[in-house]
């Protein structure tokens, strides 16, 4: 398959020289040269991850309504994923899937061709377990364009700094960079958190977060099938693996975290925590089953986070807030719609509400593209890379803590010398594994109070 090339103005350079003409036209009181804008002004997008939710943020992309924008080409490591998902695309937006074969990429340099595709301006959408995530975004900066990037956005500290430094980078050229914390769009929650800056809760004296359900996604594996090699096993089931997505904790648990964050208005400096292995019979995947974390504020207060994936025991997915004049609910079961209320005193009766949230939600996936694309068109700032790579980092810290059984500080996590998967960007199809199973056929799991200074030997 082979590479695009393309010779045609880069979008932003020809918006930016018809902006120039339109102003010195009005000058010279003179009419405006008519601009053919329909095709140079197309945002193009490369999805690089055509899965689940990579091929859900194309049709929140295909969805904007703010001008003409076209899904150009593909990326992934596996045919039938790639092929699904442009399958599911072509169905729902015919007239804006313009994928000849040769811009359908599959491999682990699938990225760079599908890149190769767009100009300077145009979208790369980069929805692949998080592991790959500096170095795509790397390579996007390198050829200029604009991101959108799932969360989680980093898996360890290592990466974690990789990515901060490419977000400055990123700013320094100007590029609109989304994260996929979504929540942060949410109508909903910007209007709790004007109540919140209001004083409607009071002062802040604890954060409660639940995501409690049984096994979903690949939370657990049991041992790799004949018929699939160890390192596609372990992208196809990166839910189970920490280098490739930092396990079910920070895939799961990531939106919770940075929406009690982003009400309090700072990252926690340090977190404690448990957890641990119930009922693993031959499931050998990296997860625990239970998590509980004790986050810790400057200011001393605490945001307490609880984890499970267990089948047949009670089900939560809530984010609480208690101020000193009440409750506050920042997610209701489940992400979207909010379900955001403030309540006098600290049950959650609605006999006491002092605020709800009225409006209709729009869906916060799609203003997360809604604003991207905003940005882009008329050249708005910005750029979320710094708070998600935070907010990722935050979110390895708790589960650092209950990997390790010690208490981890975010100077400690943010200069880690663990980097779960250094040879990430040099990969091909038929390297090893980052991970290794032992003679037993095992992975390392972690091993909290024997295995202290990382989080699996
Ligand atoms: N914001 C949200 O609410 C939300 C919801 C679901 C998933 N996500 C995030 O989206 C990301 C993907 O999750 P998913 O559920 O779509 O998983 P998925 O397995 O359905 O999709 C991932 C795709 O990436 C492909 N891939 C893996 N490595 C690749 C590589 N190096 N190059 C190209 N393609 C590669 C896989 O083959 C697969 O098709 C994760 O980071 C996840 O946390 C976010």
């Amino acid at each position: 398959m082979s590479t695009c090339s393309n010779g045609a103005t880069p979008r932003r350079e020809f918006l930016q020289t018809a902006g120039r003409l339109t102003a010195a036209s009005a000058l010279a009181g003179v009419a405006v040269p008519h601009v053919h804008a329909a095709e140079d002004n197309t945002i193009r997008v490369a999805l690089i991850g055509c899965g689940g939710r990579g091929t859900g943020a194309a049709a929140n992309a295909l969805s904007t309504k703010s001008g003409p924008i076209k899904l150009v080409a593909m990326a992934d490591v596996f045919d039938a994923r790639l092929k699904a998902s442009h399958k599911a695309l072509s169905k729902q937006f015919a007239a804006k899937i313009d994928i000849a074969e040769d811009r359908k990429f599959i491999g682990f340099d699938g990225y760079r061709k599908a890149m190769d595709c767009l100009k300077p301006g145009d979208v790369a959408l980069l929805a692949t377990p998080p592991a790959f995530r500096w170095v795509h975004f790397g390579y996007a900066i390198e050829k200029g364009l604009n991101v959108f990037m799932e969360k989680p956005v980093t898996v360890d500290g290592p990466t974690t700094r990789k990515l901060m430094k490419l977000g400055e980078a990123s700013v320094q050229k100007n590029l609109k960079v989304s994260v996929g914390l979504m929540s942060r769009h949410s109508k909903a929650r910007q209007a709790l958190l004007q109540q919140i800056k209001d004083g409607a809760a009071g002062e802040f004296i604890l954060m409660r977060t639940y995501r409690m359900h049984g096994p979903i996604a690949s939370f657990a594996s049991g041992p790799k099938p004949a018929g699939i090699g160890e390192l596609f096993y372990q992208i196809q089931r990166f839910h189970s693996f920490l280098w490739a997505s930092g396990g079910c904790f920070s895939d799961f648990n990531i939106h919770s975290i940075d929406e009690c964050c982003w009400m309090k208005g700072a990252w926690p400096v340090q977190a404690q925590a448990t957890g641990g292995r119930h009922y693993r019979g031959d499931l050998i995947d990296q997860n625990f089953d239970s998590y509980s974390v004790e986050y810790t504020f400057a200011d001393g207060t605490k945001l307490f986070m609880i984890g499970r994936c267990i089948s047949g025991c009670a089900n939560e997915f809530n984010n609480y807030l208690h101020g000193s004049k009440g409750l506050v609910t920042v997610t209701g079961s489940g992400q979207t719609p909010a379900k955001c209320r403030i309540y006098h005193g600290h049950n959650a009766d609605s006999a006491k509400l002092a605020w709800n949230y009225a409006d209709r939600e729009p869906n916060p996936y799609q203003v997360e593209w809604d604003v991207l694309i905003d940005a882009i068109r008329h050249d708005k700032p910005h750029n979320e890379v710094q708070r998600g790579a935070e907010a990722s980092l935050v979110t390895s810290m708790g589960r650092m803590a209950a990997h390790t059984g010690r208490i981890v500080t975010y100077d400690e996590i943010l200069h880690h010398d663990h980097e779960f998967a250094p040879m990430v960007d040099r990969l091909t199809m038929t390297s090893p594994a980052p991970l290794l199973a032992g003679k037993d056929g095992k992975y390392p799991v972690p091993q909290p109070g024997i295995v202290t200074n990382r989080e699996y030997a």
